[in-house]
């Protein structure tokens, strides 16, 4: 086979204009560079020369599937600040695979009935602080519900002053690494320096200390109470042994749950916030929903959950919004061909989630919402994949549905809500995240009885 030389540039202009563009607007950075095919060098992330962007299922198919010879999926360096040297982000190789097999159990789809009650309640009190006919954000309403989930679901913390003290700690840390003086610091390591809490690395790190007091100490008394332990994650993760028998030391717990705050909270109330969007500005969407809802009368988590329309619907909201655009990246580890393409060792390579999902040969008219689609066909791994794929596929992902799901049904059969203006969002960076841009503005208008 003749291999093609040059890889395509996803854009002419010089790399620094390059980043300026895909910092500034990443969803209309990757539609321009997509004219040049599903593989394009987009040298806008850290100081790599090659950085691929691929939107091809059958190149994603095999870098998600090589995972040890060909290409190997690095450490995060970008949050390793934040989450830790034992987190799962911060780990590569045997380490990164032992650490999988920790924490993946706890997140089965099986698990996730445990806390579907529970779920259901949190939605409920936090509806109970909005009244009727005053706009609120949905995507601010989310947030504090997938907050209340993580504490309760993953952290597991019952006690009243702790878990309101971690909370507002928290919303200042997830806040602050939305902030461009605060969370742009993670792009410039030099800049990261602590001279006090009134300069903002030194405030980020005081947060943390904060935190991590708070998270070593529910650690120690849950380690300390000699009745069974409970259902929640951290449970779980301290009863979990390794292949060798070892327990997760106390290090290895607190990395581990504030990497499972930091990638799953504000994802999962993202995607709430444009599943509440798309259903709001599309009412055949809703209509049809409450129908495949009121069919089952008073139904149970583990029923709603496995609705089909309200599958769909989720499926199609993280098609078309992806939260989370591209995958964490992979690297070239020994010369390979892709695509008719020679790649060499140290060559960064991103699965590009938006452009895939924007596919028009496996997605006609992919602008469109259309949860149909997610009922006439079954797509590959590799032509969806909101959640990456591979060694590194998000292990949150079953939660995050189960949420998503839960959340929305019990909004939808409980209250009535509205869009306060009919005006189009957009995705914008919030993070790690790409958020619809004014919040969702809607409003209450009825709550029905239960
Ligand atoms: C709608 C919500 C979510 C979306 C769209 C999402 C998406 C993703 C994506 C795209 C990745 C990178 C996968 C790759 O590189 O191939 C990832 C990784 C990860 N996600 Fe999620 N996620 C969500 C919710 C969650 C939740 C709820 C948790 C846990 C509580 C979580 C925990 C993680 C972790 C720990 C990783 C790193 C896995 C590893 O490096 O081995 N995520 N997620």
């Amino acid at each position: 086979m003749i291999l093609k030389t040059r890889l395509p540039d996803g854009s002419q202009a010089p790399r620094w204009l390059q980043k300026i563009q895909y910092t500034r607007n990443s969803i209309a950075y990757m539609d321009a560079a997509q004219r040049n095919g599903d593989i394009f060098n987009a040298p806008v992330i850290g100081n790599h020369d090659v950085v691929l962007f691929v939107s091809n299922p059958q190149a994603l198919q095999r870098i998600f599937a090589n995972n040890t010879k060909q290409f190997i999926a690095p450490l995060n360096q970008l949050l390793q600040p934040i989450v830790g040297d034992y987190s799962i982000f911060s780990l590569v190789g045997s380490r990164h695979r032992r650490e999988r097999r920790l924490l993946m159990p706890p997140f089965h789809g099986e698990r996730m009935q445990t806390y579907g009650q529970l779920i259901c309640e949190l939605v409920d009190k936090a509806m109970s602080s909005l009244s009727i006919g005053t706009p609120f954000s949905a995507r601010q309403l989310a947030q504090e519900i997938s907050l209340d989930v993580i504490l309760k679901v993953v952290f597991g913390i019952n006690q009243d002053d702790r878990f309101n003290h971690l909370k507002s700690l928290l919303v200042n840390l997830t806040d602050s690494l939305q902030s461009p003086f605060i969370g742009g610091l993670l792009f410039f390591p030099s800049l990261q320096k602590d001279w006090g809490t009134r300069s903002p690395w030194g405030y980020l790190r005081s947060l943390q200390r904060q935190i991590s007091e708070l998270v070593y100490a529910e650690i120690e008394e849950r380690r300390n109470q000699n009745q069974v332990l409970g259902s929640d994650i951290l449970s779980l993760l301290i009863s979990a042994r390794d292949q060798t028998g070892q327990p997760m030391t106390d290090a290895e717990l607190h990395d581990e749950l504030i990497t499972l705050l930091i990638a799953g909270q504000d994802t999962t109330a993202t995607a709430i916030a444009w599943a509440l969007y798309a259903i709001h500005r599309h009412p055949q969407v809703g209509e049809k929903l409450l129908v495949e809802l009121n069919h089952l009368g008073s139904p149970e988590p583990k029923t709603i959950v496995q609705l089909p329309y309200l599958t769909a619907v989720c499926h199609e909201t993280l098609r078309l919004f992806p939260v989370v655009v591209l995958t964490n990246p992979r690297e070239v580890k020994e010369p390979v061909e892709l695509m008719g393409h020679q790649l060499e060792p140290g060559m960064r390579l991103y699965g590009c989630i938006y452009l895939t999902h924007q596919r028009p040969d496996i997605y006609p008219e992919p602008k469109l919402f259309k949860p149909e689609r997610f009922l006439e066909r079954q797509f590959s791994p590799y032509e969806f994949f909101a959640f990456g794929g591979g060694a590194r596929r998000c292990i949150g992902e079953a939660l995050a549905l189960f949420e998503m799901k839960l959340v929305l049904a019990t909004m939808l059969s409980h209250y009535r809500l509205v869009m306060a203006d009919q005006s189009p969002e957009y995705p914008q960076r919030r993070g790690v995240t790409f958020a619809p841009a004014r919040g969702v503005q809607m409003v209450l208008k009825e709550k029905f009885s239960a």
